[in-house]
């Protein structure tokens, strides 16, 4: 199973750039991970959304590719960061054109704080709704003081952590297999 993974920091020691090596570290076997990288995409702007930019076109030509989605999430002032919601939105038009339709989803997130991005993932959560994504429940993966759970080379050293990643990712490859059976985007 094909799954494309995307994080919403830019940042060169992002904590969920981490979450990503560590799932593709304990991606389960029949699932083929692979990760994009949202640099270089552009602020949305509307006027463009039939005719986007190359790196847009890579990352809904990446999605298509792809049977499930899984984002690791900061969360930034109680929301999604502006570069996760911004390239959610490039990939979700042109109205009728969404990328995103129909696929199953799986969400995890790493923060400095002790809520461990709730706040954003119940955001990016209700955006699943207009996007007619089907997201995972549980595990949910909140890794939370995150500073301390990482190695100097960005490596996850948190077992707790893990295992929930491995967990999601095992009820990630079960659901997107329920999905497509039952091609619930179809109803
Ligand atoms: C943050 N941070 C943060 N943390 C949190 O738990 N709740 C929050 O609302 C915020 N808000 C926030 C806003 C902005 C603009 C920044 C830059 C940061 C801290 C955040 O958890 C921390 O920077 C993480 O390290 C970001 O994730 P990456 O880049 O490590 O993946």
């Amino acid at each position: 199973m094909k799954v494309l993974g995307f994080a919403g920091s830019l940042r060169k020691g992002s904590y969920n750039k981490g979450l990503l090596r560590a799932a593709l570290e304990l991606a389960p076997i029949g699932m083929d991970l692979e990760t994009f990288d949202l640099e270089s995409i552009p602020p949305f702007n509307e006027d463009f959304e039939k005719d986007p930019p190359p790196r847009v076109k890579e990352f809904k030509a990446a999605i298509r590719q792809a049977e499930a989605i899984l984002i690791a999430t900061p969360e930034y002032n109680y929301s999604m960061p502006g570069v996760l919601k911004n390239a959610i939105d490039w990939a979700s038009r042109p109205y009728g054109d969404n990328a995103f339709n129909g696929m199953a989803v799986a969400v995890m997130g790493a923060s400095i704080g002790v809520i461990g991005t709730a706040r954003a993932q119940y955001h990016l959560r209700q955006s699943f709704v207009f996007l007619n994504m089907y997201p995972v429940n549980r595990p949910e993966v909140m890794v939370t003081s995150a500073a301390g759970k990482f190695d100097s080379q960005g490596g996850l050293i948190d077992e707790r952590a893990r295992k929930l990643i491995a967990e999601l990712l095992a009820s990630l490859m079960a659901w997107a297999g329920r999905i497509s059976e039952k091609k619930l985007d179809n109803l």
